[in-house]
């Protein structure tokens, strides 16, 4: 089953405007052409502006770091799936671990979300994944399986064609500690059969599966050798251009 790598930088809460599009800028020119890999930059909102204009006539795909399941409203502070195609993103990530330690958001909210992306043409990447204390309990599939599950409710096996999944352990994010190969294959499978149950094993072996979790250029080709690692969701080696672009390439070479 060949399924196309996508490899999307989150860039969380980092860079001004300018900033942002010279960090655009490098990887347009790097790996804006090449169709080989599905490269996504996710910027904050105040950039998306500054962002999707570097990447017009590019490959490079835009997308949001969160948003509302609202059309419209009184949501203060918070952006709507239309804000941001207005802005042309094509995916958003919701139910990032960070989203839902900080800001308390459960499985019911980021559901939600999932399916108002999915009827505004934007592609959810989905983000489940288990804290040390829930893997060191064994209950990493358990939660893996409830946040997969519940974040899907309502999700036809038609539109699974636009849905992206990041397995991110948390206990990997932003520490340097990243997952073996074969621990995020375990898991990786675990999604793909899991959503061969909900689904049907057509649909499920579509679906693409991101690893996430202090993924870099000198990990990648290991992490990416398994079978169920689709590409990766990468905070801190998405800020700096070189990183970055290192880490398409291992995933063109890879292809
Ligand atoms: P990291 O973050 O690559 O810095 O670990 C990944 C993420 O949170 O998406």
């Amino acid at each position: 089953m060949s399924r196309k790598y996508v490899i999307a930088g989150n860039w969380k809460m980092n860079k001004t405007s300018e900033e942002g599009a010279e960090l655009a800028k490098d990887i347009v020119l790097a790996v804006g052409q090449q169709a080989e890999v599905e490269v996504v930059v996710c910027p904050p909102f105040t950039l998306l502006e500054s962002v999707s204009k570097v990447l017009e006539g590019s490959n490079i795909k835009l997308g949001g770091q969160n948003m509302h399941p609202a059309v419209s409203g009184a949501y203060t502070g918070e952006i709507s799936a239309e804000m941001l195609r207005n802005h042309f993103s094509s995916y958003v990530i919701l139910g990032h671990s960070e989203r839902r330690a900080y800001f308390d958001e459960t499985d019911n909210f980021v559901n939600q979300k999932v399916k108002v992306a999915l009827e505004n043409q934007l592609r959810p990447i989905l983000c489940v994944g288990e804290t040390l204390e829930e893997r060191e309990a064994e209950k990493t599939l358990d939660v893996v399986k409830t946040q997969l599950v519940d974040g899907l409710v309502g999700v036809s096996a038609e539109q699974t064609g636009s849905v992206v999944i990041a397995y991110e352990p948390v206990w990997a994010i932003g520490t340097g500690k990243v997952a073996t190969p074969e621990e995020a294959q375990v898991v990786h499978a675990f999604i793909r059969q899991t959503l061969a149950e909900l689904y049907d094993s057509a649909h499920a072996d579509k679906i693409r599966i991101l690893y996430g979790g202090s993924m870099k250029a000198s990990n990648a080709r290991e992490l990416l050798a398994q079978e169920d690692i689709d590409g990766g969701l990468i905070g801190g080696a998405a800020l700096e251009s070189n990183s970055f672009i290192d880490l398409v390439k291992v995933a063109i070479d890879q292809d």
